[in-house]
């Protein structure tokens, strides 16, 4: 090949394999997922949160005893210094959501009295931090922007129960918290999407976890990737009610515009992760009393399908499940945050071991190469 012909350039990495990696696998033949060798439906089924977050770190799941050290460890690391609250308290009050974790995560950066120590022990450290401290901080800019005072995390509460604590000051019920626990399982890791890709490239750098995670946060905000829970949530509102969803449909696919929660880079015939969410969205809708969501979802679903021949994404389930909860929309990308950082710091650990700086290749088509015209000759 010459260097003025071009190569095969394959637009947005599609089918490109970056790296290997052995923390997660996607069978998109048999719509399956494993993580760490486990299917999340079994781990959805039988595991907490805490468990998952565990396996994707440390590669096995935990005895009791890891499993209680483990949740110790992120229970006592919990809490906000005074000074990152009062810098919370700071934020614009309509900032969004993803972009003041964004913040807070960058700032926890600058605190951490390891930052600079990228050995895979502190790493380790950092990545427990950053787990709990996360949903503190998620909570906090919420309260402070809606005029309230902030909930302290309280340890003796499992992750998903403290999450509802800090945002809403009360836990729900049992079948609320798993539901939303399931959740987090479903969100905690996918192989080399943008937000994972972003965060090996920032640590193959060189770069403490914090840069990595910050890189990530900012990767995930966009509704192609994370920012779709919150698409398809003002999706369905403006929809309304289940008697508009073929007409609004069909609108929408007339102007060949995305219908957000549907399509996946690598999944093109079904999710893995959906059913297990769909399951537990309808739960929440017969906790709350309410199946207008579930019911306009199950017609765009159908249509989709017969129309375009499209499957939902995760995205799709979540969004209705989480308003169902009672989280108010803006929230739902953070708390695809809460989750992934779980997978973002596997990957960031595995980049590290085996670290080569990630520096692909671009093809110019720009203007050949001349003489710059001195400035008083411009013009
Ligand atoms: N609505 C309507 N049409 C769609 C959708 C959709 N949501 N998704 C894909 N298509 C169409 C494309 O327009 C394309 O049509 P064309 O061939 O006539 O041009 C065809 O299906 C194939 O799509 P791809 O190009 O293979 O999709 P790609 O892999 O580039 O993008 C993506 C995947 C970004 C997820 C896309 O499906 C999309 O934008 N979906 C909506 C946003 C969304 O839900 N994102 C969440 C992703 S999952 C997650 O982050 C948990």
């Amino acid at each position: 090949m010459s260097d003025t012909t071009q190569p095969e350039i394959r637009k947005g990495l599609v089918g490109v394999y970056a790296d290997v990696s052995a923390i997660s696998k996607v069978m998109p033949e048999t719509n399956s997922l494993t993580y760490r060798g486990y299917a999340v439906q079994d781990l959805c089924e039988n595991c907490c949160f805490e468990e998952v977050a565990y396996l994707l770190w440390n590669g096995e799941l935990p005895t009791r005893a890891q499993l209680d050290a483990f949740r110790r460890e992120e229970a006592a690391n919990r809490a906000l210094s005074p000074r990152l609250l009062k810098a919370i308290e700071g934020f614009p009050h309509d900032a969004h959501p993803m972009d003041a974790i964004r913040t807070a995560v960058s700032l926890m950066g600058m605190e951490d009295p390891e930052v600079a120590d990228v050995s895979e022990a502190a790493t380790r450290r950092k990545a427990m931090r950053l787990l709990a401290k996360i949903p503190t901080a998620i909570a906090a800019a919420h309260r402070f922007a809606k005029g309230l005072a902030p909930v302290a995390p309280d340890p003796g509460l499992s992750f998903s129960e403290n999450f509802f604590h800090v945002v809403f000051g009360k836990v729900p019920q049992p079948e609320v918290v798993k539901a939303f626990d399931v959740s987090l399982i479903l969100y905690a890791e996918h192989t080399f999407n943008a937000s994972t890709f972003t965060a090996r490239t920032i640590a193959s750098t060189g770069a403490d976890i914090h840069a990595a995670i910050t890189g990530a946060i900012g990767a995930l905000k966009g509704p192609l990737h994370g920012g779709a829970n919150e698409a398809v949530m003002h999706m369905l509102e403006e929809i309304g009610e289940p008697e508009n969803a073929v007409a609004w449909l069909e609108g929408r696919l007339d102007h060949r515009a995305l219908v957000m929660g549907f399509g996946h880079r690598v999944y093109k015939s079904g999710d893995s992760r959906v059913p297990t969410m769909t399951k537990y969205a309808e739960r929440m809708a017969e906790v709350v009393g309410d199946r207008r969501w579930m019911e306009i979802s199950r017609i765009l679903a159908a249509e989709m399908l017969r129309r375009k021949n499209i499957h939902p994404n995760l995205d799709f389930p979540a969004g209705p499940a989480y308003y169902l909860m009672g989280f108010e929309i803006p929230l739902f990308t953070p708390i695809f945050v809460a989750s992934r950082i779980t997978g973002w710091a596997a990957h960031v650990l595995e980049q590290m071991a085996d670290n080569r700086l990630i520096r692909p290749l671009s093809w110019y088509t720009g203007v050949e190469q001349r003489p710059v015209v001195p400035l008083a000759q411009r013009g």
